[in-house]
């Protein structure tokens, strides 16, 4: 979602005549873009902004502005800890940043603009995209679940679809500039309600059958998507529609009904676990991927082992594992954060060995097939590998040109790790 909103606030400033440049030294406005997700991101944030202090020192000129969900949560309140600041722009104001520079310019004072943060973002479509053949497209903004640790409702406000035409001919402007991949991007999206169909699920589904049809468009993806909101009309759209990816991101975050309640998550271990097994029956040979949580206030050795025991069932392809950090105004923080520092770590590193087995395991028996891959980079240790993506997401790698970037290729696979593919084009 930031990477969006980066490219985002590029592509209009773009369009303003600003160009990028690759050193803060040679740069005239430097901005920031931040997470509030977890507290790490917040704290990185501030020492990399107070670094800056020298250089605006030197040229007092410098605009540096902050942008994203910390400056919402924090407001004018950054300004006061990071003085060297000339704006803080939440998210739902960041429309507003070429006329903010502007202002600045002027009159040289600091500008707070965090008031938009319920608004829907004006329908705006810069032409500057980061890549070349893939790109996020942002189907909606906020989210309406108060999931009890979670900062992103307060930051990002309530849940507000974009509306499908406009989506479309975001997509279909994409495809005609011969991008082959979107990523639809919401905080929810099985909940999407902008195509005027209230059926639960179906909003979702009939926008990806829409999507599905633009020429041009060879792969749809999609994050992220709650549990009690997924749906049979999902799995179904992804198991039929020719261009929607066989990956699901489902996070889970806990095992435990007891911690799942109190994280106000609205399903049971054993309502998970039925959802990943319909979506693979739908779609056996999708991926499955989850986020997890350790250490939520009050989690016990036996709630922490309920999600082993869950994750060992449910098998996830890869799975993306945090240590719980109190992140207020988000309710959890009034709880106690009564689980050790250092317990926590154990626990995540349990956690962490399981996954790479399950994941080993679940690369195993892709070993010797053959798998489109979209390649998408390459490395400079490895002058003669680039890296790609399987339809399911896996990482993959093999010797091939950099001229293929950007396009589909098979590839036989050889090898495989916990994290990544090794094949062969054929
Ligand atoms: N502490 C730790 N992890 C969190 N996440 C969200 N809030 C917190 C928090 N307070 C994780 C969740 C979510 C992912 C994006 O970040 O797992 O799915
Ligand atoms: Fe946060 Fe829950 Fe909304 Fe995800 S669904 S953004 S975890 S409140």
């Amino acid at each position: 979602m930031n990477f969006r909103d980066s490219e985002f606030v590029k592509g209009m400033l773009i369009d303003e005549g600003f160009s990028l440049v690759n050193s803060a030294e040679g740069a005239d406005v430097i901005l920031f873009n931040s997470c509030s997700v977890r507290k790490h991101a917040e704290d990185r944030l501030i020492s990399n902004i107070a670094d800056l202090k020298g250089l605006k020192k030197r040229r007092p000129q410098l605009i540096i502005g902050l942008m994203g969900c910390t400056a919402q949560n924090h407001k004018e309140k950054m300004i006061d800890k990071l003085p060297m600041l000339d704006f803080v722009c939440g998210p739902g104001n960041e429309a507003q940043i070429p006329g903010l520079l502007e202002d600045i310019l002027k009159n040289r004072c600091p500008i707070i603009a965090v008031d938009k943060v319920n608004e829907k973002r004006p329908e705006l479509f810069p032409e500057y995209r980061d890549e070349k053949f893939k790109a996020f497209v942002s189907i909606g903004e906020g989210c309406n679940n108060f999931c009890s640790y979670c900062i992103v409702p307060y930051v990002r406000g309530t849940e507000r679809s974009r509306k499908a035409a406009d989506i479309i001919r975001e997509v279909k402007g994409l495809a005609a500039r011969g991008f082959k991949e979107v990523t639809l991007l919401g905080q929810n999206v099985n909940s999407y309600r902008g195509i005027g169909d209230r059926v639960k699920g179906k909003g979702f589904a009939r926008l990806l059958e829409e999507i599905d049809k633009i020429k041009g468009i060879e792969r749809i993806r999609f994050m992220t998507s709650h549990p009690k909101d997924a749906s049979m009309e999902l799995f179904k759209a992804i198991r039929d529609l020719e261009k929607v990816c066989e990956h699901l991101h489902l996070p889970m975050q806990s095992g435990s009904d007891r911690i799942l309640k109190m994280m106000n998550r609205n399903y049971t271990a054993n309502k998970y676990l039925k959802l990943a097994e319909d979506y693979r029956k739908f779609v056996p040979e999708g991926s499955i991927t989850t986020d997890i949580i350790v250490g939520f206030p009050s989690e016990s050795r036996k709630d922490f082992e309920d999600t082993l025991r869950i994750m060992k069932r449910v098998k996830f392809d890869s799975a993306f594992m945090f240590k719980y950090s109190p992140r207020p105004p988000a309710k959890s923080a009034r709880l106690k954060d009564d689980v050790p520092q250092d317990e926590k770590e154990e626990r995540l590193e349990a956690l962490l060995r399981l996954q790479c087995d399950i994941s080993l395991e679940k690369n195993e028996p892709i070993k010797g097939k053959i798998l489109e891959i979209l390649v998408d980079g390459s490395n400079e240790k490895f002058p003669k590998d680039v890296t790609g993506r399987t339809r399911t997401n896996k990482v993959t790698v093999f010797e091939a040109d950099r001229s293929l970037i950007g396009k589909l290729v098979n590839v036989r696979i050889a090898s495989i790790t916990p994290h990544a593919l090794k094949g062969r084009i054929v």
